[in-house]
C-alpha cells in the first residue's frame, strides 16, 4: 500500500512520533507536514494522520485539513493519531470522541492516542503555566528538560506492529 503520513505539529512532539513510525514501518512512506500544500492523489490509498491536542481540540489547521479532506480521506485505509498529556482511560476515549469527526473515526482501521514528549523550553509563558498546572493537578513533577516519558510506546508499537503485519498481508496476497 502506499502511505502517506500526514502531521500536524504546534512543538515538534507531534512531528517527532510521526518520523518515529516512519522509521519503524517496513515499507516506504511519505511524511508530510500540514503546513504545506499536500495532494491526496490516488496514489496514496493508506494515510496515517496524527495531530495534538490543545485544550481539548484539534489546532484549526488539523480540523480544517480533515474536515476539507472528509470525502477522499472515507476513500482510503485511515489510521488516526492523537497526541496530548492525559492520565486516564476515561479521558482519552472522551478526548478521541470529541476530536476526530464520527465519520473518520467510524471509518479509521485504527484510532489511537500515542502520549506526548515534553519540550518545556518550546513552551511560552502561559503554554507552560497550563502545563505545570496540569502536572501539579496530577502531582506530578514538571519535567525540566525534554523527556519522552509520557510517549505511550506501546501504542507506537501497536499501531507499528498493526501496519507492518497489514502490509504483510497485503504483499503476500
Ligand atoms: C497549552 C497547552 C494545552 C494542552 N491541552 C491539551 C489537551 O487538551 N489535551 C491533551 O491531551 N493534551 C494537551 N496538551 C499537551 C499537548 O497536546 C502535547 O504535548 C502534544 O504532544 C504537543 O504536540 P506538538 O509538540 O506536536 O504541538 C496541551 C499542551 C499545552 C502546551
Amino acid at each position: 500500500m502506499k502511505t502517506m503520513i500526514i502531521y500536524d505539529s504546534k512543538h515538534g512532539s507531534t512531528s517527532h512520533i510521526a518520523k518515529m513510525i516512519g522509521c519503524e514501518l517496513q515499507f516506504d512512506v511519505q511524511l508530510s507536514d500540514i503546513q504545506e500544500p499536500i495532494s491526496l492523489s490516488d496514489d496514496f490509498n493508506q494515510i496515517i494522520f496524527l495531530a495534538p491536542a490543545y485544550a481539548g481540540q484539534l489546532r484549526k489547521q488539523a480540523a480544517a485539513f480533515l474536515a476539507s479532506h472528509q470525502e477522499t480521506l472515507l476513500q482510503k485505509t485511515l489510521i488516526l493519531v492523537n497526541t496530548g498529556l492525559q492520565f486516564s482511560e476515561e479521558k482519552i476515549a472522551q478526548q478521541l470522541q470529541a476530536i476526530f469527526p464520527a465519520a473518520l473515526r467510524e471509518h479509521a482501521e485504527l484510532t489511537a492516542f500515542a502520549g506526548s514528549i515534553i519540550y518545556p523550553d518550546k513552551l511560552n509563558f502561559f503554554e507552560k503555566l497550563i502545563l505545570k498546572k496540569i502536572f501539579h493537578d496530577q502531582r506530578l513533577e514538571f519535567p525540566r528538560h525534554e523527556t519522552d516519558h509520557y510517549l505511550d510506546k506501546s501504542a507506537l508499537d501497536s499501531i507499528v506492529q498493526a501496519l507492518n503485519e497489514q502490509e504483510g498481508r497485503t504483499y503476500s496476497t
